[in-house]
C-alpha cells in the first residue's frame, strides 16, 4: 500500500473525519481521539499488548477467546458508532454519504479497488450472493472444502436444491499445500464451474493456499470464491494479489466492526458475471418504468435500499484501528500466542492438537481435544470454573474445543488457560 494511503487511514482513525461531513464538530468523541499507541518493542512486548487490550470494549469478567465466532469492538469503533447514530437520529437523516466515504479506505485496507467492494450484512450474505448470482444450472459442479461453515456451505446446498447442481468436497487438513492442491485437482471435471474455499477454516483454523488454488481453478476456467470470514483482520489481505474472483468476509469477527457488517469483493473484470440477488435504489445507474434498468458499474449494485450507515462506518473505523497497529504485527502476535498455547498444551497428557503445525498452513486459532474428558464437559468447566469463553467444535465430528487468539489476548491469559485445562483434567 502506498505510504500516503496508510497515513490517510491512520489519520482517519484519530480524527474521525466523517463527523465533519455533517457540518458539525463534536467536542467529545471519547477515547477514540485519545488513541496513543505506546512504543513497540517486538511482538513479545507485553506492555504494548496490555495497552492494546485496554483499547477494547471488552469486560474483564471472563477471558474471551472466541473471536472466530464474534469479535469485540474497540472503544474507538464503539464510541464513534454511538456518536454517529445519535447524530443521525437526532437529525433523522440516513447518513448514506458515510457509506461512500467508507468505500475507499476499506477497499484499500483489503487491497481492492473501491469499485470492487459492496457492504453487506455478514459473510454468509456475500457467499450467497455469489452462489445464487453465478447462474449455475442442473449438472454443474462446484468444489468446496469439507470444513465449510454453514454460512459458506448452505448457499451452495440451496443451489443443489433449487437448480440440481452437484457439490464435491475435499478435506482441507493436510501436512502440505501440495496435498491440498492435489485433492482439489482430482475433483475437477469439465463440469466444474466454481471452486470455493474457506481462507481459514472455521473448525480448526487451517490457512489454505489460496493463491495456488486460484491458479488451479483458473487453469480449468472455474470461478474462484473465497469465504474469508476468518481471514480479514487476522492477517494482511491483498485481494488484488490473491487471485480470487470474489471474496466475502464478516466485519464482526477479526476486524472488530459492529455486529451485522461484512464486505463482498468481486474482481472488477468479472462484475457482470454475478447477477445481483437483491436490487433497488442505489444498485442502478439508470432506471425508468416500464423497461429500463442499468446496474451501476461497480460492486455497489449488490447494495440496495436504506442502510444503517453507522454500521458501515464502523467497518471503516475498525480497519483504521487495525491499520494503526499494522496487520503484519497483528498476524505475528496471533501466531506467537497460538504457539505459546500449543507449547503449553503439549506439556499436558492426553491432549491432541488438531490444528496444523506447518507454519504456512496455520492461523491464530488452535483446536484441541482431550481423551480424558468430553469436549463439552471440558468446555463447560473451563467456562464455569475458570471463566473462559471458548467454542466447541462439533463439525465433522471433531468433538473438540477451539481457541481464537487476537491482539487483545495476552500471554498471561494463554498461560492461565493451560493451567486451567491442567487443573480440570487432573480433577477428572
Ligand atoms: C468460514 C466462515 N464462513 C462464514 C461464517 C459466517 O459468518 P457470518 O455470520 O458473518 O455470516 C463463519 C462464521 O463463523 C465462518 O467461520
Amino acid at each position: 500500500m502506498p505510504s500516503s494511503r496508510r497515513t490517510f487511514l491512520k489519520t482517519s482513525a484519530l480524527a474521525l473525519p466523517g463527523l465533519t461531513a455533517f457540518g458539525r464538530t463534536h467536542a467529545a468523541v471519547g477515547k477514540a481521539e485519545r488513541i496513543q499507541l505506546p512504543a513497540f518493542n517486538g511482538s513479545d512486548d507485553e506492555a504494548y499488548w496490555d495497552a492494546i487490550r485496554r483499547l477494547y470494549a471488552l469486560a474483564d469478567t471472563r477471558v474471551y477467546m472466541n473471536t472466530g465466532g464474534l469479535g469485540p469492538v474497540s472503544y474507538q469503533v464503539l464510541e464513534r458508532f454511538r456518536e454517529v447514530t445519535t447524530d443521525l437520529q437526532t437529525r433523522s437523516e440516513t447518513g448514506h454519504q458515510l457509506i461512500e466515504e467508507a468505500r475507499e479506505p476499506v477497499a484499500t485496507f483489503l487491497g481492492a479497488k473501491p469499485s470492487e467492494i459492496a457492504f453487506i450484512r455478514n459473510a454468509t450474505e456475500g457467499n450467497a450472493t455469489i452462489a445464487s448470482g453465478i447462474g449455475l444450472k442442473k449438472g454443474d459442479e462446484i468444489i468446496i472444502d469439507a470444513s465449510a461453515h454453514p454460512g459458506g456451505a448452505i448457499p451452495w446446498l440451496n443451489q443443489l436444491k433449487a437448480r440440481g447442481i452437484a457439490i464435491k468436497t475435499f478435506e482441507p487438513y493436510a501436512e502440505s499445500s501440495e496435498v491440498i492442491l492435489d485433492r482439489i485437482a482430482s475433483l475437477i471435471t469439465p463440469k466444474t464451474k466454481v471452486v470455493q474455499v474457506s481462507h481459514i477454516t472455521a473448525p480448526t483454523g487451517i490457512l489454505l493456499p489460496v493463491q495456488q488454488i486460484a491458479e488451479l481453478a483458473h487453469a480449468h476456467n472455474c470461478w474462484f470464491h473465497i469465504d474469508g470470514a476468518q481471514s480479514a483482520g487476522i492477517m494482511p489481505i491483498h485481494l488484488g494479489n490473491l487471485g480470487c474472483d470474489s471474496y466475502a468476509t464478516s466485519g464482526h469477527k477479526w476486524l472488530g466492526a459492529m455486529h451485522g457488517t461484512g464486505v463482498l469483493y468481486i474482481r472488477e473484470e468479472r462484475l457482470d458475471e454475478i447477477v445481483p440477488t437483491e436490487v433497488g435504489a442505489y444498485s442502478d445507474a439508470a432506471y425508468s418504468l416500464p423497461s429500463t434498468f442499468e446496474y451501476i458499474s461497480t460492486a455497489r449494485r449488490h447494495e440496495s435500499g436504506t442502510r444503517n450507515a453507522p454500521l458501515v462506518d464502523s467497518v471503516r473505523n475498525a480497519c483504521a484501528f487495525l491499520d494503526l497497529i499494522g496487520m503484519q504485527r497483528v498476524r505475528d502476535r496471533g501466531l506467537e500466542l497460538s504457539d505459546a498455547l500449543r507449547i503449553g498444551l503439549e506439556t499436558l497428557p492426553d491432549i491432541e492438537i488438531i490444528s496444523p503445525r506447518n507454519a504456512d498452513l496455520r492461523a491464530s486459532m488452535l483446536t484441541f481435544r482431550s481423551s480424558m474428558l468430553s469436549f463439552k464437559d471440558l468446555n463447560d468447566r473451563l467456562a464455569s470454573e475458570h471463566d473462559f469463553r471458548l467454542r466447541i467444535v462439533t463439525e465433522q465430528d471433531l468433538n473438540a474445543i477451539r481457541v481464537s487468539l487476537h491482539i487483545f489476548n495476552t500471554k498471561a491469559q494463554v498461560d492461565s488457560l493451560v493451567d486451567a485445562v491442567r487443573e480440570v483434567l487432573s480433577k477428572g
